[in-house]
C-alpha cells in the first residue's frame, strides 16, 4: 500500500510539472485533493487495517497530500509568470524610451492681463463684480445717459435679443447696476465679455473683452482719476511709464478724457505699435455724470465718482505684440504656447 502511495505521488509530481492550461490544473487539483479524489479514496481504504499499519498509512498520506500541494502551488505559481511573459511579449514595451510629457494648459493671454489687472487693482482696494451678458437696454443706455438718438443705439451696432434687451455693447451698465445696488462709498472694477455688430478684422471682433473702474464716494476729484490711473499704469506697464489724458466725450461722464500711456514697447521714439508716436491709447474715462448718480438714487450734491472703462484686447496685444485680435479667439496652440508661464 505504501506503494501505491508512491505511486500516486509520482503520477501527480509528473502530470503538476507538464501542466500548461489552468483548466488542466484545476482538474488534477480535484483529481487529487477533491472530495472524492485519490487521497481521499486511499484514505477510505484504510478502515479495515490495524491500528497501527493505519497510523502509519495515514502518517504517509498526509505527507503525500502535502506534497501535492506542494507541486501544485509550483504549477499555479509556474503558468502564472508563463502568463504573464506572454503578456509582455504581446505589447513590448522599451522601458529605455524618454517619457512622452503630459500636456498641462495655462492661461490664455487675455486670462493674464485680466488677471494683472484685477491684482493691481484689489491691492488698491477695489471688489471685483459682474453683471451679465444680456442685458436691459435701459441698463446698457438710458440710464447711462445715452439718449434714444445716439448713434450707439443703432440696431446695426449692437446685437438686440428680445425688445428691451440687448447683449451689453460696453461692461458700463454694471456701474449702473453697483451704485442701484450699494450707496457709496464705492470702488468696483468690473471685467467682462461684450457684443457689438462689427465686421471682423484685424483690430475689430463681435464679442470683446472690457475692464470697467467705478469709485464713488466724497469729495472724488478728477486730481484721483488721474492719480489712481498713473499708479495703475506704472504698475501695469513698468515705473517709468507716463500718461495724458485728452478730452474726449462720453454721455455718462464730465468731464471724460482718453488715456494714453507712454509706449510699452518703445518707450518713447516710435515703433509700430505706437504708430510711431510714442503713445498708446487705451481708455475712457472721466467723472461720473451726476444725471447718472441721479438715476441711481445718488445725490449728487453729495458724493461725485470717476469712472474707466478699457478693451482687454487692446492691452493684450499692445504687450505681447500681437497684431491681429483674431488670434485671441482661434486658439491656435502654437500661438497659445508662448504665453506659457
Ligand atoms: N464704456 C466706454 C466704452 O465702451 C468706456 C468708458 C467707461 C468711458 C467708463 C468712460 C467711463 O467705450
Amino acid at each position: 500500500m505504501k506503494d501505491t502511495l508512491q505511486k500516486i505521488l509520482e503520477e501527480a509530481r509528473q502530470s503538476l510539472q507538464a501542466v500548461t492550461d489552468e483548466k488542466t490544473l484545476e482538474e488534477l487539483r480535484v483529481k487529487y485533493l477533491g472530495k472524492k479524489g485519490v487521497i481521499k479514496e486511499f484514505l477510505g481504504q484504510l478502515g479495515s487495517l490495524e491500528i497501527e499499519m493505519r497510523k502509519e498509512l495515514g502518517r504517509i498520506a498526509n505527507e503525500v497530500k502535502d506534497e501535492v500541494e506542494r507541486l501544485l502551488e509550483e504549477a499555479e505559481n509556474r503558468l502564472k509568470s508563463l502568463k504573464r511573459e506572454a503578456k509582455l511579449k504581446e505589447g513590448v514595451v522599451d522601458i529605455s524610451l524618454p517619457v512622452k510629457s503630459f500636456p498641462v494648459g495655462y492661461p490664455h493671454p487675455l486670462t493674464l492681463v485680466t488677471q494683472k489687472m484685477v491684482s493691481i487693482f484689489q491691492s488698491m482696494g477695489y471688489t471685483v463684480v459682474e453683471g451679465p451678458e444680456l442685458e436691459k437696454e435701459e441698463y446698457n443706455f438710458d440710464m447711462l445717459n445715452i439718449p434714444k438718438h445716439h448713434p450707439a443705439r443703432d440696431d446695426h451696432d449692437s446685437f438686440y435679443v428680445i425688445e428691451g434687451w440687448l447683449m451689453r455693447t460696453h461692461t458700463s451698465p454694471v456701474q449702473i447696476r453697483t451704485m442701484l445696488a450699494k450707496k457709496p462709498p464705492i470702488a468696483v472694477i468690473v471685467p467682462g465679455r461684450c457684443y457689438r455688430r462689427d465686421a471682423v478684422d484685424a483690430t475689430h471682433s463681435h464679442t470683446f473683452h472690457q475692464m470697467e473702474g467705478l469709485v464713488v464716494g466724497e469729495n472724488i476729484s478728477f486730481a484721483d482719476l488721474k492719480g489712481t490711473l498713473l499708479l495703475w499704469a506704472k504698475l501695469m506697464f513698468g515705473e517709468n511709464t507716463q500718461i495724458r489724458l485728452r478730452p474726449d466725450y462720453f454721455p455718462f461722464t464730465e468731464p471724460s478724457a482718453e488715456l494714453a500711456v507712454t509706449c510699452p514697447v518703445c518707450h518713447g521714439p516710435g515703433c509700430p505699435v505706437c504708430k510711431h508716436t510714442g503713445w498708446v491709447e487705451l481708455m475712457g474715462c472721466g467723472m461720473v455724470e451726476p444725471t447718472v448718480l441721479k438715476n441711481c438714487g445718488i445725490d449728487p450734491s453729495k458724493y461725485s465718482g470717476f469712472a474707466f472703462g478699457l478693451g482687454i484686447e487692446r492691452v493684450a496685444m499692445t504687450v505681447y505684440g500681437v497684431k491681429d485680435i483674431r488670434h485671441f479667439y482661434e486658439n491656435d496652440i502654437r500661438l497659445l504656447e508662448q504665453f506659457r508661464a
